[in-house]
């Protein structure tokens, strides 16, 4: 009996802390990313096209990019959805 309360309590705790993780994390904001890209990217070197890189390789670079350049979270996710959804048919496979 008092290990099934301790795992139902487990169980609140468990699921409490997923919704509210759910509903913290905004979904990519594309829109917002053509703004930080726009913003930031070109403070210290030219912007790289979308095409310029793979799917794979902007994955890595914007993690690089987003320690150089100071960004949240949040922004890196934005940057990449726009850079990522601006990129031509042609590189998808990458
Ligand atoms: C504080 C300066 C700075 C800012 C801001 C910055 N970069 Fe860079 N970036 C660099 C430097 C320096 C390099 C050369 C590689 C290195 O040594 O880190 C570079 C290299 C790159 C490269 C080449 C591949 C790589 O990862 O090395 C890409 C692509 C790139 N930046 C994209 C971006 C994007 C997108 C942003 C905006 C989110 C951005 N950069 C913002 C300094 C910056």
């Amino acid at each position: 009996m008092k290990n099934l309360i301790k795992t139902t309590i487990l169980l609140c705790m468990l699921f409490g802390a997923n919704s509210l993780m759910a509903s913290d994390a905004k979904k990519a904001d594309a829109i917002n990313g053509a703004s930080v890209w726009a913003d930031t990217c070109m403070r210290c070197h030219n912007l790289r096209a979308p095409e310029d890189l793979s799917q794979r390789a902007w994955v890595y670079s914007i993690n690089h990019m987003r320690i150089r350049a100071g960004l949240t979270g949040q922004e890196t996710r934005d940057v990449l959805e726009f850079i990522l959804s601006s990129k031509t048919d042609a590189d998808e496979h990458n």
